[in-house]
């Protein structure tokens, strides 16, 4: 079987190699997806364990159209009563990217149509659709005239955990959150700290990361579990033997900070529904007044808020950097934010940078070595490719 994992831009590389761990074969990346080739096993291993993933697509046909007449036709001739009986409902979700088909409904429309007049013509009756929550969800993805036909084995996006009941101001998405841990390398037995932990999303994938807890839960509504195919049988073993390798001894001490009372209330809400409370301590405080100590790694996302003038945000992040120099020598802090005139004023060399997409903002994930002599620098020195491409836009 060929599988397409979709994820964010910016976390292909992550996703491949947790596949390649999880012992995927044929592993390629793509631009917001890994495709790769298993067996049934691997599908259901996907989708309970893949922290960076946002959906798993069963790979069914690939082929070129080059009117909707052949597209009709092409779909049609799929034995779709091999997926669904006439009691199952199913949806399509269409995604066009393409000079000629422009009009991803229309498309959709016809896709249905397809497999509504081959079980019509057949039994005289057909499946209905139900976009909510289908029995089936079939993808059509047409670029350019290539049509790609896959099948949604997962459902609900896969970000969403379970565990975020509430969120603050500019939550981060769960899956990014995950990736940027692993990204960071942090050898998870190190102390970790989020000093703006918001609603606690990168402290949770963190412990749950370092106690190989899976991401998602055994009871969650896959939409395989729906599918003819679907072997509870292999399903339990999959989820047992995930459970068998969790080891919440390995669990090292994480800590959140947050400047907001209410922030600080919802992470310890969020934490305690993640089953996390006896790993994750979190409190109010002010970064400016935390007292660091050696050997801790920080990975937080400061905010950037509209609310605020630019001279203020700028001063703020500029604050980040003195005080990472000041307070965390001996320390290594990963800063995540879609504001680059900040990012800039941070002040302190990267010793790695990553590009991001954190929802539609083109974002830099930076990760600061503060050693004994740190030393503000200049922006132009720090990020040459970044500063070559403001010059150019200017000229
Ligand atoms: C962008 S949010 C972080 C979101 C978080 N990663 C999540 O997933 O929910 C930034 C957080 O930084 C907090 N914050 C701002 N200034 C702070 C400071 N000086 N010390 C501690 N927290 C601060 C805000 O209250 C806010 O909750």
């Amino acid at each position: 079987m060929k599988f397409i994992a979709k994820t964010l831009e910016g976390l292909e590389e992550i996703l491949a190699e947790e596949l390649s761990e999880m012992g995927a074969q044929d592993i390629e990346i793509w631009k917001r997806a890994v495709a790769y080739t298993g067996d049934k096993m691997t599908l259901y291993k996907s989708n309970l364990l893949l922290r960076t993933c946002l959906k798993v697509l069963v790979f069914m046909k690939e082929f070129s159209v080059e009117n909707e007449i052949d597209l009709y036709n092409e779909i049609k001739k799929i034995p779709w009563e091999d997926y669904l009986s006439l009691e199952d409902t199913f949806a399509i979700d269409s995604v066009v990217n393409s000079e000629k088909f422009r009009h991803a409904n229309f498309i959709a429309l016809k896709a249905k149509d397809a497999i509504a007049d081959r079980f019509r013509e057949k039994y005289n009756q057909r499946p209905n659709v139900d976009t909510q929550d289908p029995t089936l969800k079939i993808n059509v993805h047409i670029r350019e005239n290539i049509v790609t036909l896959s099948l949604d084995s997962s459902g609900h996006s896969l970000h969403m955990r379970g565990y975020r009941k509430h969120s603050v101001d500019a939550p981060l998405n769960e899956v990014l959150a995950a990736g940027l841990v692993l990204m960071s390398g942090w050898d998870k037995s190190s102390p970790m700290v989020d000093p703006m932990c918001g609603s606690g999303t990168i402290l949770c994938e963190a412990a749950r990361i370092a106690g190989k807890i899976p991401p998602q839960s055994p009871d969650r509504t896959f939409a395989f579990k729906k599918w003819k195919s679907y072997d509870p049988v292999l399903w339990e073993m999959v989820c047992d033997e995930a459970e068998s390798k969790i080891n919440t001894n390995d669990i090292p001490s994480l800590l959140g900070y947050d400047l907001n009372q209410k922030a600080v209330q919802v992470a310890i809400t969020n934490i305690g529904e993640a089953g996390l409370s006896e790993f994750i301590e979190v409190e109010k405080e002010d970064f400016f007044y935390l007292e660091g100590s050696q050997n801790i790694m920080l990975i937080f996302n400061p905010p950037y808020d509209g609310r605020l003038k630019e001279k203020d945000v700028l001063d703020f992040y500029s604050f980040i950097g003195d005080k990472l120099k000041l307070s965390f020598q001996g320390c290594t802090a990963w800063i995540l934010s879609g504001h680059m005139a900040a990012m800039k004023n941070i002040g302190l060399r990267p010793s790695a940078k990553k590009s991001l997409l954190n929802g539609s903002i083109p974002s830099l994930f930076c990760r600061y070595d503060m050693y004994a002599g740190s030393k503000k620098q200049k922006w132009q020195d720090m990020y040459p490719q970044e500063t070559a491409k403001e010059n150019e836009k200017k000229n």
